[in-house]
């Protein structure tokens, strides 16, 4: 498994020859202008909540790619209107078993609205694992007890969680997060792109470290292999 980053939120995983796609938000976003959107490729695109920061790229990306978008039913209501047809509706706590392996959509402690205004459902975030390999992308959430429980569920290789605080974990409580997952592999997000989400990353990365914990923060574009 491959985890490239593309800044703020917006990664991409590779498993098994499949290319997946998280919360895409790259123009408009000054930590990824080194990254050109044209050359991203994907099979599968997985949206957490609506807002901004996870979706400004959304719909120029599911059109150009033709990737099937994975989000709640009432973001792809909403992609429907927009002309993206190619798109799978889940809500909290649902599986499905696709080409790479299979995808669950967890619950996340965050608010959900679409760019035009509209409840887009209840925010998320994605489980995804095969034979070789899990991931859990958190999406924008507040520390949740029942993260217990997808620790005792899953064994996960390496978990995206966000550590910028203000509107998210901030790193204490995603330090707390990785135990209750029992993942000692983080990759972070939602830090340093705007003002209110900046961080001492030296210092988060010793939280982390004083815990027996590895937190990687990777830069715009570099990727990590699990
Ligand atoms: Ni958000
Ligand atoms: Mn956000």
């Amino acid at each position: 498994m491959k985890v490239t980053y593309f800044g703020h939120a917006c990664f991409l995983i590779e498993l098994s020859g499949f290319k997946l796609l998280f919360d895409p938000f790259i123009r408009g976003n000054d930590s990824a202008k080194l990254i050109d959107i044209d050359s991203i490729e994907a099979d599968y695109i997985l949206v957490s909540h609506g807002h901004d920061d996870h979706t400004a790229d959304l719909v120029y990306l599911s059109k150009k790619t033709g990737a099937l978008v994975i989000a709640s039913w009432e973001i792809t209501q909403w992609l429907i209107e927009q002309g993206v047809n190619n798109v799978h509706p889940m809500n909290t706590g649902g599986k499905r078993v696709l080409e790479f392996g299979e995808v669950t959509m967890t619950f996340a402690s965050h608010s959900n609205s679409l760019p035009n205004g509209r409840y887009g459902g209840l925010a998320a975030g994605f489980i995804i694992k095969n034979d070789l390999a899990t991931a859990y992308y958190s999406g924008d959430t507040g520390l949740f007890g029942d993260m217990r429980l997808i620790g005792e569920q899953y064994q996960i290789d390496v978990a995206l969680l966000p550590i910028g605080g203000n509107f998210t974990m901030d790193v204490s409580d995603a330090v707390i997060a990785s135990k209750w997952i029992h993942c000692n592999k983080i990759i972070g997000l939602h830090f340093d792109t705007f003002g209110y989400i900046v961080i001492d990353q030296n210092d988060a990365i010793k939280k982390f470290a004083d815990q027996g914990l590895q937190l990687n923060l990777l830069k715009s574009g570099e990727g990590f292999t699990v």
